[in-house]
C-alpha cells in the first residue's frame, strides 16, 4: 500500500510516500481503506518535533528520538473496513466508518489498522472528508467543554484561536450548550466565526487576548499564547481556565481552576459529533487539499499558525 512516511524529525518537505506492506489488525482491531485522513496540528507537532514547552525529551523518548517511531502519521480518519481482527464485534467487511486511531496513528496511508474502541460506523449523510475532519478539533473542544468545563446556559465563555480545528468545533459546541460566545481570531477569519454562532469577535492583531476585560466563565486558549496569570486574570469569581496547549510546568499544576492535559478519543463522542454533524448542527469546515502528495502543503499551511478549520487528504486519489 501507498503510505506517507515522516522518517525524521523535520520540515513539511521531509515527508515522502512510498510503499509499505499492509498493516495487520491485532486483536480489536479492523482494518481499514482509508478514504480521508485530517492533517491536524498533532501530526505537524510531531512531525517537526515540536512539542510544548518542557515536554521536549519526554516526548521524544515517548514517541522517538530522532523522528516518529510510528513513521505514518495521522490519527483521525474515514473509510471502509476490508478486514476484521480477532474478537471484534459489531463490524464487518464493507462497513462505513470513522474514528480516530490514537497511538497507533497510520491514517495517512490506503490502509490503517484502527482500534475498535475509537470507531463508529459513519451516517450516510456525513462525507468521508466531514468525518475525518471533524473529530480531531471536535473530541477536544467537546472533552473540555462538556466534560472538564461543564459549561451551561448563558455564561460566557471565551475562546481563544477559534477559527483553527479546536477553536471553530469550540465556538459551535459552545452555542449549542446555549453560552454566549467571544471568539478571538484575526480579521480575515471574522466572518467565519460569527457564521459559526460567535457573539462577539475579537480581532487579535489589533487587541491582545489579555488585554481584554472580562470575565468570563469559561476560557479556552486553543493557542497557547495565554499565560496561566493572564488567563486566570479574565475569569469570574468562579471561572475555569482551559490550556489546550500548555507547557509541563502548567499541566503538572493543573488543577482547580486551571485545566489541562490530552483529550481523549471516545467512540461515544465521536458518535455523538458525527450525528450532530449529520443533522447540521455542527459544520465540520473541512477543506480536501488532494491525494497523500498534498501532505507537505497540507504541513506548510498548519506550520505557519494560520491554517483555518480541518485540512484532509484522500489516500486512494493518486499523485
Ligand atoms: N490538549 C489536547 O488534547 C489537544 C488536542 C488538540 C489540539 N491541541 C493543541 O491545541 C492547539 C490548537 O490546535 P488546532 O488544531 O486547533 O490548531 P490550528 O487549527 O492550527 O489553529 C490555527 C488557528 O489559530 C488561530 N490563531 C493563530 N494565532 C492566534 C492568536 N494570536 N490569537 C488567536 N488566534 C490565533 C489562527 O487564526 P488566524 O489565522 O485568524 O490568526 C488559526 O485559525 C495546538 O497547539 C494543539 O497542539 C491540544
Amino acid at each position: 500500500m501507498r503510505a506517507a512516511v515522516v522518517p525524521g524529525y523535520g520540515p513539511p518537505d521531509r515527508v515522502v510516500i512510498v510503499e509499505r506492506p499492509t498493516p495487520q489488525p491485532r486483536r480489536g482491531e479492523v482494518l481499514v481503506r482509508v478514504a480521508a485522513a485530517a492533517v491536524t496540528s498533532a501530526d505537524a507537532r510531531l512531525r517537526a518535533g515540536r512539542f510544548p514547552q518542557g515536554f521536549g525529551i519526554l516526548a521524544r523518548l515517548g514517541v522517538g528520538l530522532r523522528g516518529p517511531r510510528r513513521a505514518v502519521l495521522g490519527a483521525a480518519l474515514s473509510g471502509t473496513i476490508e478486514r476484521v481482527g480477532p474478537g471484534v464485534v459489531g463490524f464487518a467487511v464493507g462497513d462505513d466508518v470513522a474514528g480516530m486511531s490514537g497511538t497507533r496513528m497510520g491514517a495517512h496511508a490506503e490502509l490503517a489498522a484502527v482500534p475498535v474502541t475509537s470507531l463508529v460506523h459513519k451516517p450516510a449523510a456525513v462525507s468521508h472528508p466531514e468525518a475525518a475532519g471533524v473529530l480531531f478539533g471536535g473530541t477536544t473542544a467537546l472533552y473540555f467543554l462538556r466534560d472538564r468545563a461543564g459549561i451551561r446556559q448563558g455564561q460566557a465563555v471565551l475562546v481563544n484561536g477559534a477559527s483553527g480545528a479546536v477553536g471553530s468545533s469550540a465556538v459551535q459546541l459552545a452555542k449549542l450548550a446555549g453560552a454566549e460566545v467571544t471568539a478571538v481570531t484575526s480579521s480575515r477569519n471574522a466572518d467565519l466565526v460569527s457564521r459559526l454562532g460567535a457573539d462577539h469577535v475579537v480581532d487579535h492583531t489589533s487587541t491582545p487576548v489579555t488585554a481584554l476585560p472580562g470575565p468570563y466563565d469559561v476560557v479556552l486558549d486553543a493557542v497557547g499564547n495565554v499565560s496561566r496569570t493572564d488567563g486566570l486574570r479574565l475569569l469570574a469569581p468562579d471561572g475555569l481556565l482551559i490550556l489546550a496547549v500548555a507547557s509541563l510546568l502548567d499541566t503538572l499544576r493543573a488543577r482547580g481552576r486551571v485545566i489541562a492535559g490530552p483529550a481523549p478519543e471516545r467512540a461515544e463522542d465521536i458518535a455523538h459529533l458525527l450525528e450532530l454533524t449529520a443533522s447540521g448542527r455542527l459544520e465540520p469546515l473541512t477543506e480536501v487539499l488532494g491525494g497523500l502528495d498534498s501532505l507537505p502543503e497540507a504541513y506548510r499551511r498548519i506550520d505557519t499558525g494560520h491554517k483555518v478549520g480541518n485540512i484532509v487528504v484522500l489516500p486512494g486519489v493518486p499523485d
